[in-house]
């Protein structure tokens, strides 16, 4: 029997198995809470940077509506799509286990909710504590199209660290004056990287350094002598971030929902798609204080946003007149060291409550590139890439093709024709993937629209591997319906016999989008237990349209709570 026909037959049984399933859950399964909200995607006027302009919101909002549950709890969303555009909208760090229709990346588990549509997304929390996010994943919407998802413990429980007196979410954010689609849409046309952005912001607020800005600075009031949690959440499209407050260490205690070691430092780097929490505590004297996000880029071949945005802490008893805030003294944006040592000083908490759990067998071994090439102009066009070329990205020289029927509906329903199982588990030519100069023969990628199939319950180890084709850059690589164990990372090329000798196998994090290093690999374990397609792709926006991404097919396991659930009565069609 040949992958597919495998494949075809499991999917047909899962959906046989779950109408069982779907009743016995239904009558084990303990209460919890069910919270119930309604997305309204619509056209907003917004005024930012002088500027009146209209722009893709949820309700009206920019950030969107922060939702607040509690591990194990329920959310069902209505999504009305009134907004021109397809849309959907991806539960970012989710797991979603079972229930992949609720995902959200457009032709991955779902066909887009047309302009006038709508789709209602359910699913559950699984066993997680923290602070994850909502975004649309169409194009580029998810600029404006984004929001917090805040999990507290089960009722009853508590945290790891002492209750906080207060909290705030922190949504780090990236404006254009221009429509953020017709920015991405330019790009693809002429080949060329898009138009950088031209404001960071916080809460949707550029921040009292920017033009026009004054008002539109968000405050955080705090009083002396306490300590707040602050959920940080960085929703820029391409860039990643350094966040500082002058005059405050603070202490990191979770990351993409996940909690950490308490970690102790004065500045903290997050790439888009991640979440930190940190724990700070207002011991400086009483006053105002910046908190800023400013751009950190890996690579000095990649043009970036310059500018800084700005928040300001605000003491009781200061006076907003008298005091002008104090600034924290920046990391230069191309401070890979700071980065580097962020980075790899994260370890997981490894507690009794909060135990680690490295898969150490493993059953898929997979090595793959990615990084950037480049296409030839179409004969009788100009292109602005580099050469007079059109950009592109890969993994493992495949650059994904979006198929016009959602994989998962595929897989589950039998439709053949809308993609192939053989991503190659290594590249397919071994070359220096860091060298200075790598030949211009390699640096065309195949279009194609290749999964790779796990089954169910394997352990995989997943090896990134940068490349330096066109330029070498830090990609956060995030994965859908999975959390990951971050177990090593290195600069140059990965060596299959050396490098795991020194694998953290004992407390390394546990994330959903991890930084492959500019020129450098990173290496992740986890459990192959949620049967769906998941997406795995580069988080910075403009990659990912240019195709880093692939899909990890997890087959349906033998019980019937391994296999997916029917896909619900109102699910897109294209
Ligand atoms: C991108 O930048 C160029 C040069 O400043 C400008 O002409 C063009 O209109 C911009 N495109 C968009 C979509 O904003
Ligand atoms: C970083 O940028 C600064 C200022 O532009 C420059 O002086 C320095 O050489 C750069 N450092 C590296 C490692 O490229
Ligand atoms: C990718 O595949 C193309 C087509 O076979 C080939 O020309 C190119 O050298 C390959 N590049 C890499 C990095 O494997
Ligand atoms: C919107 O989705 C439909 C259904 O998949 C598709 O036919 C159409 O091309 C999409 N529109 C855009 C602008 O991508």
């Amino acid at each position: 029997m040949s992958v597919t026909s495998r494949l075809l037959l499991i999917g047909c049984l899962g959906g046989v198995v779950i109408l069982v399933a779907a009743i016995a859950l239904h009558m084990s399964k303990t209460p919890s809470n069910v919270h119930y909200h309604t997305f309204n995607i619509e056209v907003s006027t917004v005024k930012r940077l002088c500027k009146e302009k209209n722009i893709v919101t949820v309700n009206g909002q920019l950030p969107g509506p922060t939702l607040h549950v509690r591990n194990g709890d329920t959310l069902v969303v209505k999504v009305n799509n009134r907004a021109p555009y397809n849309a959907t909208i991806h539960w970012h760090g989710v797991r979603q286990i079972r229930t992949g229709w609720s995902d959200g990346p457009e032709y991955i588990t779902q066909c887009p909710i047309q302009p006038g549509g709508s789709y209602t997304y359910r699913f559950s929390i699984d066993d997680k504590e923290g602070t994850l996010w909502w975004h649309a994943h169409v194009s580029w919407l998810r600029a404006t199209v984004h929001g917090a998802l805040v999990i507290y413990p089960k009722k009853d429980t508590s945290y790891p660290f002492a209750e906080p007196k207060g909290e705030a979410t922190i949504i780090l954010g990236e404006w254009w004056n221009s429509n953020p689609i017709d920015v991405v849409n330019e790009a693809i046309l002429s080949g060329a990287g898009p138009n950088v952005s031209d404001a960071f912001t916080i809460n949707g607020q550029p921040g009292d350094l920017y033009p026009c800005s004054n008002l539109d600075t968000f405050r955080l009031p705090v009083m002396l002598g306490e300590t707040y949690l602050l959920r940080i959440v960085n929703a820029a499209l391409n860039t990643q971030l350094f966040f500082k407050i002058a005059e405050h260490d603070f202490i990191v205690v979770a990351a993409d929902a996940c909690y950490t070691k308490p970690y102790s430092t004065n500045v903290l780097v997050i790439a888009p798609g991640q979440t930190t929490d940190i724990l700070l505590t207002t011991n400086a004297e009483v006053g105002r204080y910046y908190m800023t996000a400013t751009p950190y880029s890996s690579s000095d071949l990649v043009n970036f946003d310059t500018s800084e945005t700005a928040a300001i802490l605000e003491y009781q008893n200061t006076s907003p007149t008298l005091q002008s805030p104090i600034f924290p003294d920046l990391p230069l944006p191309n401070d890979t060291s700071v980065a580097k040592s962020f980075r790899t000083s994260l370890r997981s908490l490894d507690s009794t409550l909060y135990p680690t759990d490295v898969p150490l067998r493993i059953h898929e071994d997979v090595i793959s590139t990615v990084g950037l090439g480049l296409n030839p102009c179409p004969l009788g066009q100009t292109c602005q890439g580099p050469n007079g070329q059109r950009f592109t990205a890969s993994m493992n020289n495949i650059s994904f093709v979006m198929p016009t029927v959602s994989i998962l509906e595929a897989y589950y329903s039998g439709i053949n024709g809308v993609f192939t199982t053989d991503f190659p588990d290594s590249p397919p030519i071994s070359f220096d993937y860091t060298a200075q100069n790598i030949p211009a023969s390699l640096w065309t990628p195949v279009p194609g629209t290749k999964v790779k199939v796990i089954e169910f319950n394997s352990n995989v180890q997943w090896v990134f591997q940068g490349t330096n084709i066109v330029a070498g850059e830090d990609h956060p690589m995030h994965l859908h319906g999975y959390d990951f164990y971050v177990v090593g990372e290195g600069s140059g090329n990965y060596d299959p016999l050396l490098d795991p000798v020194d694998f953290n196998l004992v407390d390394p994090p546990k994330r959903n989008t991890v930084i492959v290093p500019v020129n450098g690999w990173t290496a992740i374990r986890f459990k192959a237990d949620n049967p769906g397609a998941w997406l795995l792709h580069c988080h910075l926006d403009v990659h990912l349209s240019w195709g880093l991404k692939t899909v990890l097919l997890v087959t349906n396991g033998n019980g019937v709570l391994d296999a997916l659930e029917t896909p619900p009565q109102d699910f897109p069609v294209c």
